[in-house]
């Protein structure tokens, strides 16, 4: 394994920006409009309004080893598509046998859990909050608040990303504005 030398980041609990970033990845409405329930608000969105950013993610990239801690961060914007809150695309760890942990930064969000055996969990996260993500728990966050909501994210290096699962299936629960609250409530088009 690669001795790589201590190293710092400093973050900004607004905005999510890491002093040291080595990639930045944005997801926008046009990268996922598929994801939401309501495709047909999606589109009229996109052709009435434009793109819009849905959520920004900075990192600390690492060699993907035994032992190596990725860390980010990720700030989802305040909004809904029809109802449905901004999210992130969400994913399973393409090693499913590999956890995650999430601590809260600011704004006010949740974190969708879900196994493949039909297991669901939400967690309402805001500063301060400390989420663990179990192995084989696939996992979204959202944003319910009216401002950004921000969270750092630290896991092991060899889990990997499996979003097809997600892009394939959906999440079975949907988190929706309901008379100006979070509602979460079964996917009608799951699976
Ligand atoms: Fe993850």
């Amino acid at each position: 394994m690669d001795l790589l030398q201590p190293s710092k980041t400093e973050v900004d609990f607004t905005t999510g920006r890491l002093s040291r970033a080595d990639y930045t990845i944005q997801r926008k409405l046009s990268d996922m409009a598929a994801m939401y329930a309501d495709r047909d608000e999606a589109a009229r969105i996109l052709a009435d309004e434009g793109d819009r950013l849905i959520y920004e993610v900075q990192g600390v990239e690492l060699p993907e080893q035994e032992g190596q801690i990725p860390h980010c961060t990720t700030r989802i914007l305040p909004g809904d598509v029809g109802g449905e809150f901004h999210m992130t695309k969400g994913h399973y760890h393409a090693r499913r046998e590999q956890g995650e942990v999430y601590f809260g930064l600011s704004g006010r969000g949740l974190l969708l859990l879900q196994t493949e055996a039909g297991a669901t969990s939400e967690i309402e996260m805001v500063a301060g909050s400390a989420a663990y993500v179990p192995p084989f728990w696939a996992h979204r966050t959202v944003n319910i608040g009216a401002e950004d909501f921000v969270f750092f994210s630290v896991w092991e290096a060899r889990a990997g990303h499996d979003y097809g699962t997600i892009e394939r299936d959906g999440f079975r629960k949907l988190a929706l504005r309901r008379d100006g609250e979070a509602a979460v409530v079964d996917n009608p088009r799951y699976g």
